[in-house]
This record gives structure tokens, C-alpha cells and sequence, in this order.
């Protein structure tokens, strides 16, 4: 299983670079990603004072089992060279992936990977170890995101960036993540979603939702999360300390669904084996399982664990 999959990321909290009272309260909230930012969170009179902000913030610990990332702005400005070498010359060690955002092709990716490589040489860090987080925020990087996915073997994720994605093709919506006004017949973000899922699933990548900005709104962030989380994304961005929980609950099975799926997962190991019988096929209760039925509790028991869930059942071989 890639590092990418083992990683729980049903929470991704945004957390401004330029404010360090931010950076310091994010530590305690329970989310299971944080992202340090120096897009565009952080103004561009900050960039400087944010890399050294976060250098600190990440160096200075307490980040617990938090995937710790940083966001740093994209190729076509004059600051991602300056972000990635203040940020992983001085915290390297202490950081999971860069996040690069407005991606638009794979070149780009390569392009980061490179230079994350001639700096972990340089500064003596394990080369390859920092991960990428890929966002897609434009029509040209939608086209082009299986290549994009496909670009580094650092690339762990491909994530949605909705506002962004609005300004770029037009949509006639200020309101990120709700329904633009008009389109009545379905819903708009749905091939972005499964075009962006495709992608990363095709190169074992994780695939995570972006921000819902009605931040107070807790109800309407659930309503939204719970389409993708349905679709098999991974997780969301979160704004708030109050979409936290919400987003952990959402991306998370349910106790129900996991007990079910490390119970198909027992009784198929069973029932395969020469003790059950080298079945293809087996019955739980009213319920058919074959390998197909495997590799989708798989699935689920997988997010579970990543999760930290405990089984609250076990699998009793029957009799004789
Ligand atoms: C996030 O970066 C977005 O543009 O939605
Ligand atoms: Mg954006």
C-alpha cells in the first residue's frame, strides 16, 4: 500500500502562514491534516515573514499525528523557488508534503519534484520522503490531471480547489461550493469531482474536496462534504475549527459499515482457505461475498483503520 493511502485525510485545515497565533492554535485542533499556507491566505507583503513563521511553527513541534504540509504559491508567481527552499531548507525534516496549487501540468510537478530532490541532497534529508499535493484549480489543469497525477512518485494527493475552479471557467456562482443559480438538472461540480477521483484513484492517489467558505454555515458544509465523501473522496479542506468535526464524521465509515467490512474481509480469508473450504464464494448471513466483496471492504475497512476506528465484532468460523 502507497504512503499516500495510509494517511487519514477526512480533515485538511487551512491555517494562514502570516499569523502565528493561527498557526499555534491550529496544533490542538483535531484535525488530521494541516496545511500551512503562503498562498492565498497570506498576502503578498507576508510571504516573507509567513516562510519564516511556518519554518518555526514546524520546527517548534506539537503537531501531534497531523499530516504537517505547506502550501506555497504556484509557478507562474516570482515566490514558489523562495517558498519551497526557506521552508524545506529549514523544516525539511519536520514537514510530510509541499502542496503546490493552480497546477496545469505535469511538468509543473516535475519541476517541484526536482527541486525538492537537490534540496533534501543538500541539506542531508532522506530524498524523496516529502510528498506533493497536487491542486487542480483551472480548466487546464482538470484537462490535464492524469498526468499530472501520473508526473512524480511523490504525489500523494489531487485535490479540488473550488473557488479558484469558479473564476476560471466562468461559472455564474460567487457562492463557493453551492449550486450555481440556473443549473437545475443535477449537480455542477460533479464531473470536476469524478474526473479529479479517476485520476487519482488510476495512480493510487488520494482525491480531496476543497473549501466550503460559508464557514458558520456547518450544516451546508456536511450537506456538500457528504457528495464527495458518497462519490469515495477522501476528505476535505476545512476553514474553521467548527468544520472539523463535520468532516472528520463525514469522510469516516460508519462503525455499522466498518464492523461489516473487517467481518467480510475475516470470513473471506476464511472461507478461501483450506479450513473453510477454498470457497469462490461464501455466504454471511443473507449476503453473498466473493473476491469482489473483498476488495471493497478493503476499501472501507482501510479508511477505518486510517481513521483509528476499533471493530466492536468479530468473525466466528462455524462449526465442523
Ligand atoms: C482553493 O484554493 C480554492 O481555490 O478553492
Ligand atoms: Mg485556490
Amino acid at each position: 500500500m502507497s504512503k499516500a493511502t495510509v494517511r487519514s485525510r477526512r480533515s485538511c485545515l487551512a491555517v494562514p502562514g502570516s499569523n502565528p497565533r493561527f498557526l499555534e492554535k491550529a496544533k490542538g485542533l483535531p484535525a488530521d491534516q494541516v496545511f500551512l499556507d503562503l498562498e492565498d491566505a497570506c498576502a503578498p507583503l507576508m510571504k516573507p515573514q509567513g516562510r519564516k513563521n511556518i519554518v518555526a511553527a514546524l520546527n517548534e513541534g506539537g503537531w501531534g499525528e497531523k499530516v504537517r504540509v505547506v502550501r506555497v504559491n504556484d509557478w507562474t508567481t516570482e515566490w514558489t523557488y523562495r517558498d519551497v527552499i526557506e521552508v524545506v531548507e529549514g523544516a525539511g525534516a519536520n514537514l510530510d508534503c509541499i502542496m503546490l496549487p493552480k497546477v496545469q501540468d505535469a511538468a509543473q510537478v516535475v519541476a517541484l519534484d526536482t527541486l525538492l530532490t537537490q534540496i533534501e541532497k543538500t541539506v542531508g534529508l532522506e530524498v524523496g520522503r516529502i510528498g506533493i499535493e497536487a491542486q487542480i484549480e483551472n480548466a487546464v489543469g482538470l484537462v490535464n490531471v492524469d498526468a499530472i497525477a501520473a508526473a512524480s512518485p511523490r504525489t500523494e494527493t489531487i485535490i479540488f480547489g473550488p473557488a479558484d475552479f469558479m473564476a476560471s471557467i466562468n461559472m455564474k456562482s460567487l457562492v463557493v461550493g453551492e449550486q450555481p443559480p440556473g443549473y437545475d438538472v443535477g449537480d455542477a461540480y460533479h464531473y470536476i469531482l469524478m474526473r479529479i477521483l479517476m485520476a487519482a484513484r488510476s495512480y493510487g492517489l488520494q482525491a480531496i474536496d476543497g473549501p466550503y467558505l460559508q464557514i458558520r454555515d456547518v450544516e451546508g458544509f456536511t450537506r456538500v462534504a457528504k457528495r464527495s465523501a458518497a462519490l469515495g473522496f477522501d476528505g476535505k479542506w476545512v476553514l474553521h475549527p467548527g468544520q472539523v468535526d463535520a468532516a472528520n464524521e463525514t469522510y469516516s465509515p460508519s462503525q455499522e459499515d466498518y464492523d461489516h467490512a473487517e467481518l467480510i474481509l475475516d470470513a473471506y480469508a476464511f472461507y478461501t482457505s483450506e479450513a473453510g473450504g477454498m470457497k469462490g464464494s461464501a455466504m454471511i448471513g443473507d449476503e453473498m461475498i466473493d473476491e469482489a466483496s473483498r476488495k471493497m471492504a478493503i476499501v472501507v475497512a482501510g479508511k477505518g483503520r486510517a481513521a483509528g476506528m476499533e471493530r466492536t465484532t468479530s468473525f466466528t468460523p462455524p462449526e465442523g
